[in-house]
């Protein structure tokens, strides 16, 4: 007898009986950057159908994502002053806190995510406030994080997700929440961060680039798959609600190792690097773009994750 397996696959309503990873717009979250003024919609050259937008166009994308079925956001909040400590993000009406009240007043289903970090917010580019050595101060970088957490909670976000990649910054954040009544916000890590170049074209839209230097002293060396589970299991420990592989494409077996080394539920975030590669590929006319967008949303379920922020959201929407 021989083991057959392409038994199983010559039939394709077997075929679908056997599916073992889906993708649903549920599981998509659509990144936003907002900028103040009005009217305002400013095309980014890297990253091809991704906008700066004044809160009045982010309210029509909001429609617009709700009309094609995308209920979950993440915001990025692009400030007109930046200054040497981020004092644009820890006031109650920051950029991002004026979206979050605009955008929850008018679709109160919307689930918005905020983006936390300092990056877009001081003049250096770096995550939070500098030390003498020009090194990002740890422990006095905590304080403003979780005094930003604070403001975009109580704006009416519904998950703070922190970026910024400080040692026990989930902690700070989560008692601040807790001591003012927020115990209902959700905390979703970006809790294995890695220092990459797939981050280039986000850059450009977020306009954080560091002004020297590097975030390789904070963000994770990809080579090292140890210390990024490790990253991961210490988020959950301080408390976080969800966990998050970042970038996706080259770091699926983080994703797999997370999957079973922690029962919270994981999030990998697909890059503007990995977008602009894929972008750049269809327009070069090198690949049947939909498959390979769609077999890229299924590696990531399939490695363990069960949320996918991607600029393709929009997309995936109307290809399902
Ligand atoms: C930090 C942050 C970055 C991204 C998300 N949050 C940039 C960075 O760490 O340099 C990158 C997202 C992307 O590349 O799409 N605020």
């Amino acid at each position: 007898m021989m083991i057959r397996l392409r038994r199983l696959r010559k039939n394709e309503k077997i075929r679908e009986m056997l599916n073992e990873s889906r993708i649903h717009l549920s599981n998509f979250v659509y990144p936003l950057f907002v900028v103040e003024g009005n009217n305002i919609k400013n095309q980014i050259k890297s990253m091809p159908d991704v906008y700066q937008m004044s809160i009045d166009n982010i309210l029509k994308e909001c429609d617009n994502l709700q009309n094609l079925g995308i209920s979950h956001i993440i915001l990025f909040g692009i400030p007109d002053i930046k200054d040497s400590i981020g004092s644009s993000a820890l006031s109650h009406d920051s950029i991002v806190a004026k979206a979050v009240h605009a955008i929850k007043e008018r679709f109160s289903d919307m689930i918005i995510s905020v983006d936390l970090c300092f990056c877009e917010y001081t003049d250096h580019g770096h995550c939070g406030i500098l030390d003498s050595n020009n090194d990002v101060d740890n422990d006095k970088t905590l304080e403003i994080l979780a005094k930003q957490a604070v403001i975009l909670a109580s704006s009416g976000a519904d998950i703070i997700a922190p970026s910024a990649m400080m040692d026990g910054q989930i902690k700070a954040i989560r008692n601040a929440l807790d001591s003012n009544n927020l115990t209902n916000t959700l905390i979703m890590s970006y809790s294995t961060k890695f220092a990459s170049a797939f981050y280039g074209p986000f850059r450009d839209v977020a306009d954080s680039t560091p002004s020297f230097g590097s975030r390789n002293t904070y963000q994770q060396n990809p080579a090292n798959r140890s210390e990024a589970i490790r990253e991961s299991l210490l988020d959950e420990s301080e408390g976080a609600d969800i966990l998050m592989v970042k970038p996706a494409l080259s770091y699926l077996d983080i994703v797999r190792d997370i999957r079973e080394n922690s029962r919270l539920p994981l999030a990998v975030y697909n890059v503007s690097g990995e977008y602009a590669m894929l972008k750049a590929a269809k327009m070069a006319k090198l690949i049947d773009y939909e498959r390979a967008l769609l077999e890229m949303m299924i590696s990531f379920k399939r490695a363990g994750a069960n949320i996918i922020i991607s600029y393709h959201a929009k997309e995936i929407a109307n290809l399902i």
